[in-house]
């Protein structure tokens, strides 16, 4: 079985009786007046279709022992078609997705009148205002047909059952991760290697943009970061409008997106090819951290054991660097230590770089690590080149150092491990 259909069974398995789950399709964005932006599909229902057109949508109908799959697409249309590019059309559709019941996407309002008809709840992307209003529009024409026996009377939220199962991956969409993050390699280890003295950071970031797309990923799964000296010190800096200047630091923070998979992996790296004294001491120190937590990463820890041990580290390194004074614990207590370490240790990664996955149960519980999740381990410290309070040698630092982790049935593997981090790795690599 292919395994849309396997994971739409398992969704249709999982909710409940009568009901209905409606999925809508990403659509086209528009940059300004009539250009568009490079079109990306919705990750929930590519996850459930592996289809790749807009203005479509997925139903999943159950009742009782019947389940039925419904969708709706765009018609082919040849004027369209000459402008836009080709359309699968319903009966492709029909035979490629092995759903048997697609129409035109103009059916959709009275066909889904009909389908909600006798339900008793919709599931669909409950927090969207838009698609919120859409449904109870839908829903009310159902309402107002007193001879039916039942109405939707619940809407319930289609994503946390697709969320929770979006979490472990399985070994096709591992394999897809590794692609990306081979791809993404490729380029970080390219910028390591060429001459990046005296030029702006937006030419750095179209050198990993063309070797993204040269080895076959279509997209980046987030803008690239490219910040040099004290840029790296904006959590989310991507204007990439600077020149980079020899004896600065590189933040690069660039990931591909591969079969709308994604990879995301922050290399700091030295614009001349060498690490100053000052910068090597940071870059060390945050280093063997990040070590030190992707070497806990196995099922059953937790995203907050992970975080608290980054702080304690960071903020120990901070002690040993002289940025903070006092004992660990305290600093902590008093956050002193998020003044330089702001962000969370890692997220999901899988569809989304940011993957949609639950962090906590039912019941508000955090959620610990399980076999087949994938995650990141970024720990990093950001030193203003403005703040008097670190010493003068260290200001103007700023460093993450980023891999990809799979979680393994008695550990983990590191799925950048590849990607050179170590300061004489990057010192070979680069330019002398
Ligand atoms: N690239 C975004 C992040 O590291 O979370
Ligand atoms: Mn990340
Ligand atoms: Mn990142």
């Amino acid at each position: 079985m292919n395994i849309y259909k396997q994971r739409r069974k398992t969704v249709l398995k999982q909710m409940q009786n009568d009901s209905v789950l409606i999925l809508f399709s990403a659509m086209a964005k528009t940059v300004s007046n009539d250009t568009q932006y490079p079109f990306r599909q919705d990750s929930d229902f590519y996850y459930l279709s592996g289809f790749n057109e807009d203005n479509a949508v997925l139903v999943l109908i159950k009742s009782g022992e019947k389940k039925r799959v419904v969708m709706f697409v765009q018609p082919k249309d040849k004027m369209m078609e000459l402008w836009t590019g080709k359309r699968a059309g319903v009966k492709k559709v029909k035979n490629d997705l092995s759903i048997k019941h697609v129409f035109s996407i103009k059916k959709l309002d009275e066909k889904l009148q009909k389908i909600c008809q006798n339900k008793k709840a919709v599931y669909f992307d409950l927090f969207n205002k838009d698609k919120l209003i859409y449904i109870h529009l839908v829903v009310s024409k159902v309402k107002d047909n007193r001879s039916l026996k039942f109405y939707p009377r619940s809407f319930l939220d289609a994503k946390e059952i697709l969320h929770a199962l979006r979490r472990r991956k399985s070994a096709k969409e591992i394999a897809l991760i590794k692609k990306a993050i081979d791809i993404t390699k490729k380029a970080h280890h390219h910028a390591m290697s060429i001459k990046k003295k005296d030029i702006y950071e937006y030419e750095l970031q179209a050198e990993f943009e063309y070797m993204f797309k040269k080895h076959g990923a279509m997209q980046d799964a987030y803008t690239t970061i490219v910040a040099g000296g004290n840029n790296a010190n904006t959590l989310h800096y991507t204007s990439n409008k600077d020149v980079l200047k020899e004896g600065e630091l590189i933040l690069i923070d660039a990931g591909c997106q591969y079969d709308m998979y994604a990879s995301d992996i922050t290399r700091t790296i030295p614009v001349s090819g060498r690490f100053t004294p000052a910068q090597k001491d940071v870059y060390s120190l945050i280093l063997d951290a990040q070590k030190e937590i992707i070497a806990m990463v196995r099922p059953g820890i937790k995203f907050s054991d992970l975080q608290t041990r980054a702080r304690e580290l960071l903020c120990s390194a901070m002690i040993t660097l002289g940025i903070l004074s006092g004992r660990v614990d305290d600093l902590i207590r008093k956050d002193k230590d998020k003044q330089y370490y702001p962000h969370s240790i890692g997220h999901y990664m899988g569809i989304d770089v940011h993957d949609a996955c639950p962090y906590k149960d039912e019941n508000g519980e955090e959620l610990p690590l399980c076999e087949g999740v994938v995650l990141t381990i970024e720990p990093g410290l950001y030193l203003d080149v403005n703040d008097t309070s670190i010493p003068k040698k260290y200001r103007g630092i700023g460093i993450r150092i980023e891999d990809d982790i799979l979680v393994t049935k008695d550990g983990h593997q590191n799925l950048s491990i590849g990607i050179k981090k170590e300061i004489k790795d990057i010192e070979a690599y680069s330019l002398m």
